[in-house]
Parts: C-alpha cells; structure tokens; sequence
C-alpha cells in the first residue's frame, strides 16, 4: 500500500459498489459545494468517541449502535429519529445496569443512506433497471428515472442528516433523554409485551437504584449525567465522493478527519486491502468500524487491521462480526485468537442481523428473531471462553411497530410480514423486539457477572 495518503488517493483504487453518474461534471459541482458546507461533527467529538471505545475495548464498557438498515427521504420525519433514539436509549439503560457498565450509544443515523447491493441491477416482469442503491444516489420507484444516479441526491442527504443531527443533540442534551423519563418507557415496555413478566424483575431493581439515588441527592439538578445523555452517529462509508467532500483537517491536531459522522464503518463487500474504501479509512482519524462475515481469514483479518489501525491505537478501531447464527461457532474464535497473539487492541462487536436474513415463504427478506438471538449468545459465549470481551451489538432497527423480523414476543408470522414491512432495504427490529433483544442481553450480561463473581469468591 502506499503510504502517501490524502483525501483523493482512494481515487487510483478499484472501488466497489460506486455508481455510475450520467452527467460527471455535475457530480463535480456537487462535491466542491459540499467542500465548503459546514462539518455535520466535529474533530473533539470523534475523539471523544474514541476514548470512549478505547474503554470498550479495555473491557470496561459495551458498545450499543443501532437504527435504520437504510435512511430514506421520504420517512423524514421527527417521529420516526424521536422513536429510534428513545429506543435506543430504552435498550442502554436496561444494558447498563445489567452491566453496571457504561453504554456508549451510537445511531446508524443522520447519514446512513448508500447500500451495498448484491447485484448491479434489478430485473421485474421482464425489464431490466439498474439496483435501487439508497436515496444518496438514486430512487427506490422501478423506473428509469428514480433509478438513475442523480448528484444532488448528495445535497438532500447532507440536509437531512443535518437536521436529524440537529434533533438529535436537542433530544441528548435538552433532558428528553433523562432516566427518569426512559425508565418510565421500559415499564410501558414491561406492562404491554407479552413477555413482560419476565422482564419484570429486573425492571423493578432499576426503579429501586433510581430512588436510590434520587434520595442520596443525585436529580438532574446536581448531576447533568440523570437528564444528558452522549449520543454519535456513525453510518457506512460506501459512497466515496461524498466522504472524501466531507473530510477536512482539522485545526487543532493537524490530522483529516470525515465530518460527515463521529464514526464510519466498512461494508463486508467493500473491504478489500487493495480497494478504494480501505485507502480513503485508513487516512482519516474518525474511530473506524469493518464489518466481518464468515469468508474472512485470520490472516485477511490482521492484515486490514495493520492497514486501519498500523499503531494499534484504543477504541480506533471496531471489529463487527456478522457470521450468521450456524456459522459464528466456526469462524468467530479463530479469529479472535489470532487478534490476541497478535497483540491487537480492539472492539469486539456483533451484528447478529446481516448473517441471518432469509427469504419468507411470502416473498418478503426477513430475519427470525431467534437467529438473532442464537447468534448473540453466541457471540458472549465464545468470547467468555476465549477470555476476551464481548464489547457491543450493531443491530439494524427503528422505533416504529413495523412487522419484519419474525418471531419475538409478539410472535409475528409470515404471514403478518406484509402488514407493516416498511424498510427501504434489509428487514429491521421494531420496538418491542429491539427492547426483548435488550433484556435477554442484559439477562446474559448478569450471569456472566453473577459466575464471575463466585469464581473470585470462591478463590478468596
Ligand atoms: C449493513 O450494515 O447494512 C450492511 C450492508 O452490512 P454488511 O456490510 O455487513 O453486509
Ligand atoms: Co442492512
């Protein structure tokens, strides 16, 4: 690999998954307006996040990043980012004190909208359009014209992400994001899911340690903590003109960094050592993430780990598995060994979504909830026997009731899959099955505590 690396030289790479603009000069337009927008974030907050990271992967707190498969235009709505980011901090409050560890909370938001796609085009009754790549580059309408690439596209989705960004840091500093208030929702959760009961408990240890702590004079009032809350954004850096019009030096330490989100993340099909995507990551500071899949090498994996991370810096970079639940047992320890005997410092996190997909006797993409499940326990269990730290989940879901991953408490079928199937792209947890997922976690999180602490006791 070259060494000399600057903002353009992914451009002398192959590079997967680009699409191909009609009108390149107007592509150009684009990225020089974007070059002088306003950064969507800020050098210090990616270094915020990196340390927080570096405290994953030292083992000290668990990583919780999640929310759409893909972004759209047209669910552009405060509902829905109010919804996902309340999800999102239902499942860290209920993981943090099954954990009695600090969740660091990081949307697939504001900005997650390019998709890799398996195939370049789409066939429908006979005719033939090129793939449906996200609403950053064309529309998802099976027509000639939504299909075609268009570059102000670009333009749309740094305004969208602008003002989801913008909500957001409303939603994480301007108290709607206090305890208190998620606690409430995780008994509205307790009270209406038929799974409920089970949940109960646990709910009602929560609610003693906040009385708790309201009585020892910790409120809102004395501790920013109870009503604040940190909250990153993060989405797949696949569409590379967009990123590179993103990046810029910052000031105070001189390096580059992508401003479009505090944290960026490879595609499993976009990750090749000679390829584009790596040559553009390698050169900016933001904490990276690559997404892993059962085809990966140990010594592929080492390999693109000195590439991203050549001075093994804490918390830059996160590894995301996402084996599939009948593959994760055969491919996942191997790895993790080789990144231990290696010295390499990272953070293990794991889809459980993008491995288990399945086609539905209905015609509809779709996970079953249990897949999901199975390969999470699995993830804490092969890294409770490796001795390593199973540092976070990536999961792809929204706040909204939408029926399509199946099973869960709800027990959505295959046929209840059309009721309300509204992603853009790859199938998502709704609220409910995203909070159960939270709880069983967490129940998992207690045990591996509870054995751990008999072990030192029994030492003692
Ligand atoms: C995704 O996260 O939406 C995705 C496409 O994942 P992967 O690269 O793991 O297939
Ligand atoms: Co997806």
């Amino acid at each position: 690999m070259a060494n000399k690396w600057s903002p353009d030289s992914w451009r002398a790479r192959p590079a997967k998954q680009q699409p191909e603009y009609p009108d390149g000069a107007q592509l150009k337009r684009v990225e020089e307006q974007l070059a002088v927008f306003p950064p969507l974030v800020f050098a210090g907050e990616a270094r915020h996040l990196k340390a927080r990271l570096a405290d994953v992967a030292a083992g000290r707190s668990f990583l919780l990043q999640g929310g759409d498969c893909a972004e759209s235009f047209a669910e552009f709505r405060a509902n829905n980012i109010r919804d996902t980011f309340r999800v999102l901090l239902q499942m860290a409050v209920v993981l943090t004190f099954a954990g009695s560890c600090h969740v660091v909370k990081v949307g697939r938001m504001a900005g997650q909208f390019a998709k890799p796609r398996s195939d370049a085009v789409e066939v429908q009754d006979g005719v033939e359009l090129p793939s449906y790549r996200g609403d950053i580059i064309n529309g998802i309408e099976f027509t000639p014209e939504a299909r075609k690439p268009d570059p102000n596209r670009l333009l749309t989705a740094y305004s969208q992400a602008a003002a989801t960004l913008n909500l957001l840091r409303a939603f994480a500093q301007g108290g709607y994001a206090d305890l208190h208030r998620v606690h409430r929702w995780n008994l509205g959760f307790v009270e209406r899911s038929p799974a409920g009961e089970r949940y109960r408990d646990m709910a009602d240890r929560i609610a003693e340690a906040l009385a708790f702590m309201e009585a020892s004079g910790l409120t809102g009032a004395t501790t920013p903590t109870i009503n604040q809350t940190e909250f990153y954004t993060s989405h797949e850096a696949l569409l590379l003109p967009f990123e590179q019009a993103m990046t810029r030096v910052d000031s105070t330490s001189g390096d580059w960094y992508d401003t479009s989100a505090h944290m960026l993340w490879i595609g499993d099909r976009t990750r090749q050592l000679d390829g584009g995507h790596i040559e553009f990551m390698r050169g900016v500071a933001n904490p990276l993430g690559v997404k892993i899949g059962p085809s990966i090498a140990p010594a592929e994996l080492l390999s693109l780990i000195e590439a991203l991370n050549p001075a093994n810096e804490p918390g830059r970079l996160t590894l995301i598995a996402r084996m599939g639940s009948d593959k994760i047992g055969d491919k996942l320890p191997a790895l993790i060994r080789a990144v231990k005997r290696e010295g390499r410092t990272v953070v293990w996190s794991s889809d459980p979504m993008h491995g288990n997909t399945v086609k539905s006797s209905t015609g509809y993409k779709t996970r079953p909830f249990d897949r999901i499940l199975t390969e999470v326990r699995r993830f804490f269990e092969i890294h409770q026997a490796e001795g390593s730290h199973p540092g976070g989940i990536h999961v792809e879901m929204t706040g909204q009731d939408v029926t399509e991953c199946l099973g869960g408490a709800q027990e959505i079928t295959e046929s209840s899959l059309a009721d309300r199937y509204h992603t853009h792209c790859d199938p998502r947890l709704n609220a409910s099955q995203s909070l159960e997922l939270a709880f069983l976690i967490a129940e998992g999180l207690r045990k591996a505590k509870n054995s751990q602490a008999q072990r030192l006791a029994a030492a003692s």
